[in-house]
């Protein structure tokens, strides 16, 4: 009898379901289903993440949702979450106006649609009902309409990733049910207003990445609250003591000053604290010993870096065994460091780079460290000691130890490090060769700085069994023998400052963004890979004995900012396709033996700031490939050549021209009237710099000038400054360094070129003078 019932039972259910999946108990009201199609036709992108919607019950289609008595659809989900970066850019979408006859709606996401060159519609305010809304990442332009103050059911607001500028509408503070607030990368300005307070339910409010001022007031239910990246200014209000439900706190980016309160180390629900990059100053003895009181078992992140914490370094860290992150890099701390930072067993990252910290680093301070992932403490005055047959007890994959008096040795302990593929041991006097059980540990994403040591030895001719190399910086030490073959992936290699000797290996250059070999012995030609590599942003190869050509293959799509092969034996023509490079910032071939004309090409260089191609044997006349379309050239150098023909009027029109040196050429020839000097400048004179005539004729010499004058003395003359070149004198003249070039010392911006050339005055507190040349030969005149 009993199964009798239970099937009549099953058949009872199974008809149930038939029904409900034929149809036939219609949940979805006809008008809204209208309205839904309507609305998903205005978002194409949509397409992409939802199945197509059949049949006439909307109530089961995908992304909607209905009350399941009264059949309205409260929730509608469109959005569309595909990564930018795999290219998938989402089409143009409208917000049909029937989505607001959708009234019973208390979910509505529609994020990740492009709604570019929109406004959120202010008829959003009448869904009332709405708990839920997100609207990020929708490229919505405009302010954010007061009306989205009426939806005072709002329980979850994102409005992050948008254009949105103007200020927050004082009508938010009526959405009193408000728990999530977002309204992060935007360009939000203005007060945060003032009765924010009024949102007592809130938990998390995000407004990082904005342009807000102001302080948040009294939100005691806060929980998580990101206001990194705005423009905050003044302290760190006392009024955060009453947030006893924080939890996270990020306020860095901004411009907040004074101490840190105490008060802020005694909300002990506060685990993760992100204050970096400000300007606070003071101690943090005391915020340490407050947040050491507290009792709870979360872990604790502490970013404090870049501000300016002085004195002395907290210790209590018997107590603070929670401690899993803590970066009080860049401050001004000036203590020596407590063993006791040993004990924080937790610490999976520590740094302390760059501060003023004395004293010795013993394998005490990181007895109990088993946790360690990643150490930077470069750039103190710091000495490691720890003896020879030390293991430490933690395995790391980066470990920073830029000037820590490591040396002589090179750190055997490194080799115990398995996982390690960071390293940093700059200006640690080590004068070992590497040993070779380093080559064999064959890490991928290798970054490597042993810069600046003593380091001498070869290298292995092979170094491709390291998968990817990131960041070779072997600078400024004793190597020696070949550069060794590699597979890199964006890599950043200097080799510099060394005495490697034979060939640049073929294809060095394929996946490096910036490659410096300068100052070695590398002999043989120029390889190709220059031209080939896709990603390459800058190469360094002057003050070696290249010879050949320049390879002629630069292509349109090259990335090629910096390009320096001066100092070399490099013969032949000025390859045309290096006019291909568009982004071309700093080209310096001088000092080579480079001959016949510039390629007319250069022109298309639109991006050039500084041309160097002075003492070689290039000929022709200077007209064709110069003229006023190189309109951010800065320096331009030809001294040295066989230049022939008139001097363009034309280089006077060129905008940004600060320094021209055409010494010691065959032009011909008077100077064109517009770079007359007296009648365009009475400025100098009036600041009380002499002006000079010289005894050999017609060369001006400026004496006496304060260092950074010469720009703003330039900037004055605008478009019709000429300097034929710059002399260091004083000190400098006297360390024999005599005429500086215009080399070196740039980096990948090439203004720090121009300013370099004036640091040799003021480093040396000498002054520069600078020949003006009047005439400027007159032809026969030889090169020197
Ligand atoms: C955008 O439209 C184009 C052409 O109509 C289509 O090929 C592409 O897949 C659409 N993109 C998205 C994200 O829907
Ligand atoms: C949005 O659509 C416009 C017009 O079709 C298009 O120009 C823009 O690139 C799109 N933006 C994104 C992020 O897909
Ligand atoms: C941001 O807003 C300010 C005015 O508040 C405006 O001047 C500026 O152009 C905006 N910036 C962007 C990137 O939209
Ligand atoms: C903050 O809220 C507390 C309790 O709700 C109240 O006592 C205090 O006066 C408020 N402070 C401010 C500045 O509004
Ligand atoms: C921390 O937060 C919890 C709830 O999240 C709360 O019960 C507790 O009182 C808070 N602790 C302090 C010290 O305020
Ligand atoms: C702190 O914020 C900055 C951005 O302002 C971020 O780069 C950094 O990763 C944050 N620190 C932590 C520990 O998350
Ligand atoms: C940053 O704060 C300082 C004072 O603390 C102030 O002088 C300066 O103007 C502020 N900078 C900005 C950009 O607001
Ligand atoms: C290291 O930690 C362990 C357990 O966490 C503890 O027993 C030991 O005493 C600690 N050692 C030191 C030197 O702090
Ligand atoms: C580094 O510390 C030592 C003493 O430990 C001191 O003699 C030296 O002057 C300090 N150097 C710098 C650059 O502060
Ligand atoms: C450290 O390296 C040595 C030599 O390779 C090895 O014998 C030892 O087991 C290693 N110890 C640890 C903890 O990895
Ligand atoms: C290599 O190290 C030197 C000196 O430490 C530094 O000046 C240079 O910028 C570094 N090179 C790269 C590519 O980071
Ligand atoms: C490079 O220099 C080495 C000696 O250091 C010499 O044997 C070799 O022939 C030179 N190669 C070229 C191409 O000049």
């Amino acid at each position: 009898m009993a199964t009798a019932a239970i099937l009549k039972l099953l058949l009872y259910l199974f008809w149930i379901s038939l029904l409900f999946l034929s149809g036939s108990l219609q949940l979805c009201i006809e008008e809204e289903r209208k309205a839904l199609l309507s609305v998903r036709s205005g978002f194409p992108s949509v397409d992409r993440v939802l199945s197509p919607w059949k049949g006439n019950e909307c109530c089961s289609w995908n992304g909607v949702g209905c009350n399941s008595i009264t059949g309205h659809v409260i929730k509608l989900d469109f959005s569309f979450r595909y990564p930018l970066h795999r290219g998938i850019f989402s089409n143009r979408s409208e917000v049909h106006p029937l989505l607001f006859h959708l009234k019973h709606l208390k979910y509505l996401d529609i994020s990740g649609n492009n709604l570019s060159s929109h406004q959120i519609p202010g008829s959003i305010g009448s869904l009332t009902q709405l708990q839920h809304l997100d609207l990020s990442g929708c490229w919505f332009q405009g302010e954010i309409p007061y009306q989205l103050g009426s939806l005072s059911n709002l329980r979850y607001l994102s409005l992050s990733f948008n254009e949105i500028s103007g200020q927050i509408p004082a009508s938010f503070v009526h959405l009193s049910n408000l728990q999530f607030l977002d309204l992060s990368y935007n360009n939000i300005s203005g007060e945060i207003p003032e009765d924010i307070g009024n949102l007592r339910n809130i938990e998390c409010l995000f407004f990082c990445y904005n342009q807000i001022e102001g302080t948040i007031g009294n939100l005691t239910a806060l929980q998580k609250l990101d206001l990194s990246g705005n423009q905050i200014n003044g302290k760190i209000p006392d009024s955060m003591r009453n947030l006893l439900q924080l939890d996270v706190l990020s306020i860095s980016q901004n411009n907040i000053s004074g101490l840190i309160p105490d008060a802020l180390g005694s909300l002990c629900n506060l685990s993760t604290i992100n204050l970096s990059y400000n300007s606070i100053t003071g101690s943090v003895v005391e915020f340490f010993e407050q947040l050491s009181r507290c009792r709870i078992n979360k872990g604790l992140s502490h970013d404090l870096h870049d501000n300016q914490f002085s004195g002395l370094f907290p210790s209590p860290f018997e107590r603070l065994q929670r401690l899993v992150f803590l970066d009080l890099g860049s401050n001004q701390l000036s203590d020596s460091v407590p063993a006791s930072l040993g004990k924080l067993s937790a610490l999976m990252t520590l740094s302390l780079c760059s501060n003023y910290l004395v004293g010795d680093i013993t394998e005490a301070h990181f007895a109990n460290l088993t946790n360690l992932y990643y150490m930077d403490i470069s750039d103190n005055n710091l000495s490691v000691k720890v003896s020879q047959d030390w293991l430490p007890p933690f395995q790391a994959v980066g470990i920073r130890m830029g000037s820590c008096n490591l040396g002589p040795r090179f750190p055997p302990w490194v080799r115990n490090q398995t996982i390690l593929n960071e390293l940093d041991i700059s200006n640690n006097g080590i004068s070992d060769a590497f040993p070779d059980w380093f080559w064999s540990s064959c890490t991928s994403n290798l970054e490597l700085d042993v810069s600046q040591n003593h380091m001498r030895g070869m290298l292995p001719r092979s170094l491709e069994c390291f998968k990817d190399v990131c960041k070779l910086n072997l600078s400024y030490n004793n190597f020696e023998g070949f550069i060794p073959r590699m597979q890199l992936s964006d890599a950043y290699l200097d080799f510099s400052y060394n005495s490697f000797s034979g060939p640049i290996p073929s294809s060095l250059a394929d996946n490096a963004v910036y490659m410096s070999l300068s100052n070695n012995k590398l002999n043989g030609s120029i390889p190709s890979s220059v031209c080939t590599g896709n990603f390459l942003e800058g190469i360094d190869l002057g003050n070696n004995d290249l010879s050949g050509t320049l390879p002629d293959c630069f292509r349109y799509e090259s990335e090629l900012m910096i390009l320096d092969v001066s100092n070399n034996k490099l013969s032949g023509r000025i390859p045309s396709t290096l006019g291909f490079l568009r982004r071309l910032q700093s080209v310096h071939l001088n000092h080579n033996r480079l001959s016949g004309t510039i390629p007319t090409t250069l022109i298309q260089c639109i991006a050039l700031v500084v041309i160097d191609f002075s003492w070689n044997e290039l000929s022709g006349d200077i007209l064709s490939w110069i003229g006023p379309e190189l309109s951010s050239l800065r320096v331009l150098s030809l001294r040295s050549n066989k230049f022939t023909g008139e001097i363009p009027s034309k280089l006077s029109l060129m905008p940004s021209l600060q320094i021209l040196d055409l010494a010691h050429n065959l032009f011909s020839g008077l100077l064109p009237p517009s770079f007359d000097y007296q009648t365009n400048n009475d400025g100098v004179t009036e600041e009380g710099h002499m002006l000079e005539d010289d005894e050999d004729g017609g060369i001006w010499y400026f004496s006496g000038f304060a260092p950074g004058f010469i720009f703003g003395f330039w900037g004055f003359m605008g478009g019709s400054s000429l300097v034929l070149t710059t002399k260091c004198t004083g000190e400098e003249a006297k360390n024999g360094e005599g005429e500086r070039q215009l080399t070196g010392g740039w980096t990948a911006d090439s203004s720090y070129a121009v300013e370099n050339m004036c640091l040799c005055c003021s480093i040396f507190h000498s002054w520069c003078f600078m020949e003006l040349a009047r005439k400027v030969s007159i032809s026969g005149s030889q090169r020197s």
